[in-house]
């Protein structure tokens, strides 16, 4: 856990809003409706990968119109302060027979893209009936395995950020928009 001095310490690290609110809620509602469009009426099941994505699961199921089931993952990944570690290991599998479904991967961020391999490679061979994955934010610039998501909403540089489902150190979460982290001093 981390530990702050004050609540200034605590808010000084919030370095400044990369992605306000207003422009992840317009992004979610879009996602919303290219699975509207691709699914057209089909039931789906929506996958979000814990705890980092259930923001983004919440809102987007919302605006989602076609019948959908939701269920969760949980893969944890090791991160040394800011960066990852490159151990994937999920901790928490969903339990519906995947092949009788049309599922959809809603995940927070692909980085290494290690987690997601993973994901994929695992329910893969189970045969779902279709496989798509949407991530909220993509950082192509720290890729070390070749993974490409069907839908990326926000494309952005290296900072390591928080906010919007999005932790460091289990802090911060809860902040309703995409902020970086400050690390001096870490
Ligand atoms: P991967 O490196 O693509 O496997 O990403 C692993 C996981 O690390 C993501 O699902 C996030 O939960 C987390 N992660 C990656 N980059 C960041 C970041 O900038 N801030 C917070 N969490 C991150
Ligand atoms: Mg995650």
């Amino acid at each position: 856990m981390m530990e702050f001095d004050s609540i200034d310490s605590y808010k000084n690290k919030i370095k400044r809003i990369l992605i306000t609110e207003e422009e992840i809620q317009t992004e979610v509602k879009r996602a919303a409706k290219i699975i509207d469009d691709i699914y057209d009426g089909t039931p789906i099941l929506l996958v979000s990968i814990l705890k980092g994505a259930f923001v983004f699961m919440a809102d987007v199921c919302k605006y989602v119109t076609v019948p959908t089931e939701l269920s969760f993952m949980m893969a944890k990944s090791y991160f040394e302060g800011t960066v990852s570690s490159g151990k994937v290991e999920i901790t928490m599998d969903i339990k519906q027979d995947v092949s009788k479904y049309h599922v959809v991967i809603l995940e927070d961020i692909v980085d290494t893209g290690r987690t997601l391999s993973e994901v994929v490679k695992l329910l893969k061979v189970r045969n779902p009936k279709s496989f798509r994955v949407i991530t909220l934010l993509d950082k192509p610039s720290r890729r070390t395995v070749d993974f490409k998501a069907d839908v990326s909403l926000f494309t952005i540089p290296d900072h390591f950020v928080i906010g919007y489902g999005l932790d460091c150190g289990e802090y911060y979460r809860n902040l309703p928009y995409i902020a970086e982290f400050d690390s001096s001093e870490m």
